[in-house]
């Protein structure tokens, strides 16, 4: 989802952020330790559009951009449609709207445990069932104009503003594959089966559950991506909250008492497996626009959490956890694990972990606001509840538009996908690779450089959420705002699509194309069952353009009269064949 706020004026001066990029693609450093060469190499030297723009489309792969309003998959792979919106998921609940981040969770795995060198499997040992297991999808936020049949003028009824507050939030629902090798969902499991939403009660941990009246706190708004932990959690994150309270119709129009709270914008840890318990919303690890999260497990077991803040100019985290990774049969322990650490933000020109912390930060105990001339931080609380603030005043790197970050389970380099940033005159993004001092996640310190950007030379605009897969390749889909899809300098890519890009050898960094969305789609939460041969993947705002329920722009999936229905799929078929012959 686009960034609320109004972006920076076209041709802004360049940033210190593009100076960096310039710099360390034009001196083509290669990485101390990793094997990047080829990568670095395959790295054309243009960021912006505008020098960009003459380059000849250098599209790869074996599905071709189109504008057509369906899942456009290579030929002998099938999408089994999972929870559209709308649809039975068990237990008395149905789907929500505006499917986002995917995790699977294997039926088996509280028995399997964990395998610590599989993060892209969101830690499931390759041996945990594949043909069955829980899914946490989450619903980002809806279009009224299908949920709800608000006009778009006035104010809403309570009945359209309850009705939307359904259909956000988070979906647990249990699936099976079958003897034919389709996914289904299992409504007959109302046991697992839950829905998570505006209205669920939640629960603020940590330095700031205090904040405006918490430790209660109510629903989930803004449900983005995510992530998975060891032991066996969803990490929901709550990306464009200030949307929900601001009035109808340029935001949703509910109750700014509730909505406008400070209690919104964090991580939300869900146990799939506890489905009485209440969501969890860890203040420690920051407030601002969640995109997502990577968990990574240092050697000493140590937890860190990589984050994204989504958002033109602004940073990238780490959460470095206080308690270490117990065994998995002490799973309790490790409950507890995201309740209180340490915040850094990501500093790119000097390569270094900036601490937010309130007592070892003399320039947060000195900053004042400028109206009242009061500490702009009085409590460590209120560094985490506004941490883009502080993350800019200790000298964290603003970027271009953090989204998907991921672990390369190889050698653990830290891949971020920066979606772009049109108002510094990056129109297409980059992929930043952060290489952590010794190979560990609670370093300090770090290099890094570019894996691929953007643009017709590559074939791809606008990185958003990725995956490894278990071939040492990044799965990557695209996220161009609707109203540019199929225009001007974005008409090569066609609608929203899938990529693969290898990591090394003589493809590195190369994207091919794997699949095509329906019409004003972006495609979101691509997960893996652990045997690797089940993509499940979201569609996210199919039709999103329309005017008129009646005339929409796309009636994906089903065709026919139906409005347009956001879904998750899962895909199976020839991954070899495709890998092979691509
Ligand atoms: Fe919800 Fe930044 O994507
Ligand atoms: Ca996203
Ligand atoms: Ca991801």
């Amino acid at each position: 989802m686009e960034p609320v706020e109004t972006p920076a004026p076209p041709h802004a001066p360049e940033s210190e952020w593009h100076s960096l990029v310039e710099g360390r693609m034009s001196r083509r450093k290669l990485l101390a330790g990793a094997a990047a060469a080829g990568v670095a190499a395959a790295v054309p030297l243009h960021i912006t559009t505008s020098r960009a723009a003459g380059a000849t489309s250098s599209h790869r792969g074996t599905v071709t951009p189109t504008l057509e309003d369906r899942l456009v998959l290579p030929r002998g792979f099938r999408a089994d449609l999972i929870a559209p919106w709308g649809s039975d998921i068990g237990g008395g609940h149905t789907a929500g709207f505006n499917h986002d981040w995917i995790g699977y969770y294997p039926i088996d795995l509280l028995e399997r445990g964990y395998d610590l060198s599989l993060p892209h499997r969101g830690f499931s040992p390759r041996r945990a069932s594949s043909r069955e297991g829980i899914l946490v999808i989450n619903h980002e936020y809806t279009n009224p104009l299908f949920v709800s049949g608000y006009s778009g003028t006035g104010a809403k009824t309570a009945q359209q503003i309850a009705d939307e507050q359904a259909a956000v939030g988070m979906s647990v629902v249990r699936v099976r594959r079958g003897r034919t090798g389709r996914w289904a969902v299992v409504g007959s499991d109302d046991t697992h089966a839950r829905r998570i939403d505006a209205t669920t009660p939640c629960l603020l941990t940590g330095p700031a559950a205090g904040i405006d009246g918490g430790p209660q706190a109510v629903g989930s708004l803004a449900n983005c991506s995510g992530g998975q932990t060891p032991w066996g959690t969803a990490l929901s994150c709550e990306e464009n909250f200030a949307f929900f309270s601001q009035p109808a119709p340029a935001g949703d129009g509910w109750d700014p008492a509730v909505y406008g709270r400070r209690h919104y914008g964090w991580v939300v840890e869900v146990d799939p497996w506890a489905p009485d318990a209440a969501p969890r919303k860890h203040t420690a690890m920051g407030r601002f626009r969640h995109e997502n999260v990577a968990i990574g497990v240092a050697a000493d077991r140590t937890v860190v959490a990589y984050m994204g803040d989504d958002l033109a100019d602004s940073c990238v985290y780490k959460f470095v956890a206080d308690r270490k990774l117990s065994k998995a049969s002490d799973r309790e322990a490790n409950l507890g694990i995201l309740e209180a650490g340490k915040l850094y933000v990501a500093d790119f020109a000097n390569g270094a972990w900036v601490l937010l912390d309130l007592a070892a930060q003399a320039r947060l105990r000195d900053a004042k606001d400028p109206v009242t001339g009061a500490p702009l931080f009085a409590t460590q609380a209120d560094v985490l509840a506004d941490a883009r603030a502080a993350a800019l005043l200790v000298g964290g790197t603003p970027v271009d538009r953090p989204e998907d970050i991921e672990i390369d389970p190889r050698d653990g380099s830290v891949f971020v996908a920066l979606t772009n940033n049109t108002g510094h005159g990056n129109f297409h993004g980059q992929i930043v690779r952060i290489i952590e001092t010794d190979g560990n996640h609670a370093a300090t310190t770090f290099g890094w450089d570019i894996f691929a950007v953007g643009g017709p030379q590559s074939g791809f605009s606008s990185p958003d959420n990725l995956i490894f897969d278990g071939h040492g390749a990044l799965w990557m889909v695209t996220d161009i705002s609707s109203s540019r899809v199929g225009k001007g300098i974005y008409a090569f890519q066609g609608n929203n699509a899938l990529f693969m890009l290898p990591t090394r050898g003589r493809d590195a960094g190369t994207a091919f194309q794997f699949a095509s969305g329906p019409v004003d789609c972006e495609m979101t939460g691509p997960a893996w069952t652990p045997d690797g041969e089940t993509l499940f993947l979201s569609v996210q705002h199919p039709g999103e353009l329309s005017t008129s329920a009646a005339t929409p722009t796309s009636r994906w999936p089903n065709g026919g009269t139906d409005v347009p229905r956001p879904s998750s799929v899962a895909i199976t078929g020839p991954w070899d064949r495709f890998r092979d012959g691509r």
